[in-house]
């Protein structure tokens, strides 16, 4: 039974991919969908064939429609922040784009907001549900390479004039930074693959010689964090690379070490080389590759089962604190400590 309507603010590209993996779910229907142009919004609906969807201009308009019980938030990142906090005061669900938040108030605002209204969340850090983070994720928890002491993950991803978001991703105000913007999906996969308490965070950030995307802010950062229990972590982040999209996972463990899909293991007894995992991988930067059906699954399983989300914003929170915490240690030029 489709009992829970789902209203979809944007008409963008992401906005495409939520309906399908809402269309797709036996327990959801898309009802409503926000543009700054009501015809864009009944186009949208019309694509993909949405019978009983309303088209909104106005994001209170959605928000009283008693048909809408979850809002899905596929807007440029300076708008997650007031969209998310009226549609939790209006009672609805949060599926929220990431990055939620551009700066720490505006983060804890939408904490306030959500914790009041009592309503569930999931934050779009999708890759929690590719073949390969799910792999690593069971080989961890197999200690195939034993305990984890240093962990790399790095987005590497060229966003020009070839993406729909480009024109307003270059805009500092409506992006944030290279790791909010893009290299938060890294930091995200650094915390899912070591589940502890990050404390300190010392970073650097750059503009190329040229910044020939003419990108407003530095378009490339690394980031060192540092684990309670002394683990490191390195995310490097480049919106302006030239090359095909890259996610690298590097996880050295007293055991063994995963590269990616490559696994050398000193518990598998005579291994000579490295074993090849052949699965999917997570860096493909066509949005279609990316598992939003199991992550919206997961997420009205969350709902139906009155659960929190591996993925809720509180978890989410720590991911965006580590990327504000790079920005201000890249400014100021000192070590970060966490929480913020
Ligand atoms: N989790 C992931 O892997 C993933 C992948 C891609 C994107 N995202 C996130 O999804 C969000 C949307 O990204 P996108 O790639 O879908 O962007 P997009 O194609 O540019 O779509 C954004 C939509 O937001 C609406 N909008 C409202 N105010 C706007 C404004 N001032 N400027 C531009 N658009 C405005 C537009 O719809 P109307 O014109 O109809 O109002 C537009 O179509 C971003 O936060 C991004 O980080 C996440």
């Amino acid at each position: 039974m489709n009992d829970l309507g789902v209203g979809v603010l944007g008409t963008g590209w992401v906005s495409g991919e939520h309906i399908r993996a809402f269309k797709a779910n036996p327990h959801t229907e898309v009802r409503a969908i926000l543009s700054r142009d009501k015809a864009r919004a009944a186009a949208q609906a019309e694509e993909h064939k949405l019978a009983s969807c309303r088209a909104y201009d106005h994001l209170e308009d959605l928000l009283d429609d008693p048909a809408v019980r979850i809002v899905s938030i596929c807007t440029p990142h300076h708008l997650h922040v007031p969209q998310g906090i009226a549609a939790a005061k209006a009672g609805k669900h949060l599926l929220l784009e990431k990055p939620v938040a551009l700066d720490l108030a505006g983060l804890r605002a939408l904490q306030a907001a959500v914790g009041a209204a009592r309503v569930k969340t999931l934050v779009s850090f999708v890759l929690r549900w590719n073949p390969l983070f799910e792999t690593i994720r069971a080989l961890l928890a197999d200690a195939i390479v034993g305990q984890l002491f240093y962990a790399e993950v790095d987005y590497l991803h060229g966003i020009g004039p070839w993406y729909r978001q480009y024109s307003w991703n270059v805009k500092k105000e409506m992006s944030g930074s290279s790791l909010l913007t893009a290299g938060c999906h890294a930091v995200d996969g650094l915390r899912w693959f070591v589940p502890k308490r990050a404390v300190e965070v010392f970073a650097y950030s750059n503009f190329s010689a040229r910044n020939p995307l003419q990108y407003e802010y530095e378009p490339n950062s690394v980031t060192l964090v540092k684990f309670e229990d002394g683990t490191l972590g390195k995310v490097a982040s480049s919106i302006e690379c030239v090359m095909p999209y890259v996610f690298n996972i590097v996880l050295l463990g007293d055991q063994g070490t995963i590269r990616n899909n490559q696994v050398f293991s000193k518990r598998w007894v005579g291994q000579r080389g490295w074993a090849t995992i052949p699965t999917i991988l997570p860096d493909s930067g066509d949005v279609t590759h990316h598992p939003f059906g199991d992550e919206v699954n997961h997420f009205v399983d969350c709902i139906l089962n009155d659960r929190e989300s591996h993925a809720s914003l509180e978890d989410a929170a720590k991911t965006h604190e580590i990327c504000f915490a790079s920005e201000i240690s890249a400014r100021e030029k000192r070590p970060v400590s966490l929480p913020l």
